[in-house]
């Protein structure tokens, strides 16, 4: 049987498809012992040794989620220049080798799945699914209902407008408001760049929740495993 290696990279857990087309792009997969860049280059599993940075991509680990409430400070990506700490670093305990299902910025704390399964990251970030991300948003100042009916409707971002969200005011703190808001979609500083648009700066952020699945408990750095029923949540 063959299938596309970006499929293949994914769902031996490695990472997501879009970003196992990355790794391809940049020459780091080999097929029996050689560099291909050629996208959707079909292999056999039963045939090929398929490599990524010189490390054998084997099939066959039980696919694994994780959802780990971020502190401030780490950063998402796998590995840092900067040599600051990452979330992968917090889950010392998990000998599978996972990685974070989007990315949530350094000063961001939250709801953050880590995951081995690329099909299941894929599911979670396309468009296509609308899984929906609730934030807690510390903002500057008190916005309007008009301004909060605004953001609700969209806004232009990037040359783009953004797709309806809902948002709850839920307290005063001094000249701070803090607001729940819910989004649909997940591009790059989505919910800083909405407020700042429209005059009110994030001050503090935090993800609380994808679809149905919420933090509960979850103590600031911990982490738990996710079972069937969990899963199901981020899709409701
Ligand atoms: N939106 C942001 O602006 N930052 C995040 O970390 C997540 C969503």
């Amino acid at each position: 049987m063959t299938l596309r290696l970006q499929k293949y990279l994914a769902q031996c857990g490695l990472c997501s498809r879009r970003r196992a087309e990355e790794l391809i792009a940049a020459g780091r997969v080999m097929v029996d012992g050689r560099v291909v860049t050629a996208m959707g280059t079909q292999i056999d599993p039963g045939l090929h040794q398929v490599s990524c940075d010189g490390q054998p991509v084997l099939p066959g680990e039980q696919t694994v989620t994780y959802l780990l409430n971020k502190p401030a400070g780490y950063v998402t990506t796998l590995a840092d220049p900067q040599g600051r700490p990452t979330v992968v670093s917090l889950l010392k305990e998990v000998l599978t080798r996972v990685f974070p299902v989007g990315r949530l910025d350094l000063d961001t704390e939250g709801a953050l799945l880590l995951t081995n399964d690329g099909e299941l990251a894929q599911k979670i970030q396309h468009p296509s699914h609308g899984v929906k991300k609730t934030y807690e948003a510390l903002v500057a100042g008190r916005p309007s209902p008009g301004t909060i009916a605004q953001l609700e409707r969209g806004v232009p971002l990037e040359g783009k407008m953004t797709a309806p969200a809902s948002l709850q005011p839920l307290a005063q703190r001094g000249e701070e408001t803090l607001i729940r808001i819910t989004i649909h979609e997940g591009r790059k500083r989505q919910i800083k760049m909405m407020f700042r648009l429209v005059g009110h700066p994030v001050r503090h952020l935090r993800r609380t929740a994808y679809g149905r699945l919420t933090l509960g408990d979850l103590a600031i750095g911990r982490f738990r495993e996710l079972n069937p029923s969990d899963l199901k949540k981020i899709f409701l």
